[in-house]
């Protein structure tokens, strides 16, 4: 199946589950509310009044601080299940289903698109970043958070001894230490596993590969910001925490429409 109809699939079916989680901040799944999210917040700065498109919105969780800021939102995401929760936590915004592929949108509608964790989620960078540039006004700027391409790197692995994650993180079943291992260069598909059954597939890339895609797609790269996690983590997931301000697990790409 083509990774977008599986990926509305996975969120339409987990999508609930999958938001509980994130609001209930389990241990486990506690890291965008205490690492991508403080940064993206940060990272877009003074947004009043600005018209902002959220691709990929999900629940509506950023969009809801962007309103705070003052921004003029409307909100996008494949899946119905997150638009449905999204309208529900944020009454007047303008909310689409659709695919960062194909933006119902008008050309130079918005300031600033953000879109965040969902640019690994997409098979043809070119085609979405090109729909981003194209409704994005002139000197707009596009914000998206995603896996550090470092972090991209690694591979999954399991035998009796050792079980090693899709992010690198190999874990010594007998004492439960954790150490963090590598591998760069070999762009692929990968999967890990959300909540449980919920097994999201996701492309894995160099930085050289989202650097193309943008300058072809009309950008340039303005920023690169490393997400460092907020102290209060610490208390959710003391073990996660100390990796986290190791070596970024995520990152923000900034560029502006040239
Ligand atoms: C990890 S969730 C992040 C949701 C939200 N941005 C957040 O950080 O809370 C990824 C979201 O991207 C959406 N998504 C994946 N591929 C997409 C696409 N091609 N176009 C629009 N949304 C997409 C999924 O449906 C899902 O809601």
């Amino acid at each position: 199946m083509d990774i977008e109809k599986y990926t509305k699939k996975i969120y339409d079916k987990f999508g609930q589950e999958y938001q509980k989680t994130r609001e209930e901040k389990r241990p486990e799944r506690a890291f965008n509310e205490f690492l991508e999210m403080p940064c993206m917040f940060k990272a877009v700065g003074n947004i009043k009044e600005k018209k902002l498109l959220d691709v990929g919105c999900g629940a509506g969780v950023h969009i809801k601080k962007y309103l705070k800021k003052g921004a003029l939102c409307s909100g996008i995401d494949l899946s119905e299940t997150m638009i449905s929760f999204a309208r529900e936590k944020n009454k007047n915004v303008h909310f689409n289903v659709g695919t960062i592929t194909k933006l119902p949108y008008k050309n130079n509608s918005f300031g600033i698109v953000t879109a965040s964790l969902m640019i690994d989620y997409v098979k043809n960078l070119n085609k979405a970043f090109s729909e981003v540039n194209r409704v994005l006004k002139k000197g707009g700027l596009f914000y998206y958070s995603d896996m550090n391409p470092a972090t991209e790197s690694r591979d999954i692995y399991e035998n009796k001894e050792i079980k090693i994650d899709a992010f690198g993180y190999v874990e010594y079943k007998k004492t439960g230490k954790i150490i963090s291992l590598g591998r760069s260069w070999l762009e692929r598909i990968d999967h890990f596993e959300m909540v449980p059954g919920m097994k999201v597939k996701f492309y894995k890339r160099m930085f050289r590969t989202h650097l193309n895609a943008l300058i072809k797609s009309g950008f340039e790269l303005v920023d690169f910001i490393d997400c460092r996690p907020v102290k209060e983590f610490k208390k959710y997931n003391s073990k996660e925490y100390e990796m986290l301000t190791k070596f970024p697990m995520f990152s923000i790409y900034v560029a502006r429409k040239k």
